[in-house]
């Protein structure tokens, strides 16, 4: 049985949301083993993340997607201190071959988060990863349709400031993108 696991970081709980939402996807697909991991800025202490049994969980997975807002065009430094940390299974190439994809969260339509999802991909391809991308049309540019934001290499989603509510178009894509990495691991996993 495949497990996808979705590591993400969410102050205000809209990359959750999105996080949930790839989730729902990968679940759907019989036989789906989801692990939903929301990193917590308390395992960071002096700027350095450590959290042994969510590094266990994420190298016994057969898929891994990653999440963060993005900050400053980037990461948020509560994803970055976890990505620095990964590095100890980078060393032994711990996660190659596994498959791999990614989602961001702004407020800003474009907000530079483009940077994100390619430090996303990135990173995977730094540890051997097999990338996914989201691999659907844009269905239009209404907050209700899959891909609004004609982003290929991933989920890009974007909620208005003071909105807390996600749109409805951007959980649709996270659906669709969780359904394909579920669907890849379990091919990918076929001896
Ligand atoms: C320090 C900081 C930097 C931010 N930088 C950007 C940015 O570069 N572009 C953008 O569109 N939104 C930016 N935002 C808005 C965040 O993307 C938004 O608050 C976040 O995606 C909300 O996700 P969350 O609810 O999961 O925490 C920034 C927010 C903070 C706190």
């Amino acid at each position: 049985m495949p497990t996808v696991a979705i590591v993400y970081f969410s102050a205000q709980g809209h990359t959750h949301q999105i996080a949930e939402a790839v989730a729902e996807g990968a679940k759907s697909v019989a036989g789906t083993g989801v692990e939903l991991i929301r990193l917590a800025g308390s395992d960071i202490v002096e700027g350095r993340w450590k959290n042994p049994e969510v590094l266990a969980t994420l190298t016994a997975a057969d898929a891994i997607v990653f999440g963060t807002p993005t900050y400053m065009g980037g990461y948020s430094a509560q994803f970055k201190a976890f990505i620095d940390a990964a590095s100890e299974v980078w060393l032994k190439l711990g996660w190659k071959d596994k498959i791999a994809a990614g989602f961001t969260h702004s407020q800003g339509l474009s907000g530079d988060k483009q940077n994100t999802l390619t430090s996303l991909w990135v990173n995977a391809m730094q540890h051997g990863m097999l990338w996914v991308g989201l691999g659907e049309m844009v269905e239009g540019t209404a907050a209700d349709k899959v891909n609004r934001l004609s982003a290929w290499g991933g989920v890009m989603a974007q909620t208005d400031w003071g909105q807390e509510q996600t749109n409805e178009g951007d959980r649709k894509s996270a659906t669709i993108l969780g359904q394909r990495v579920a669907t890849t691991a379990a091919r990918w996993a076929r001896k």
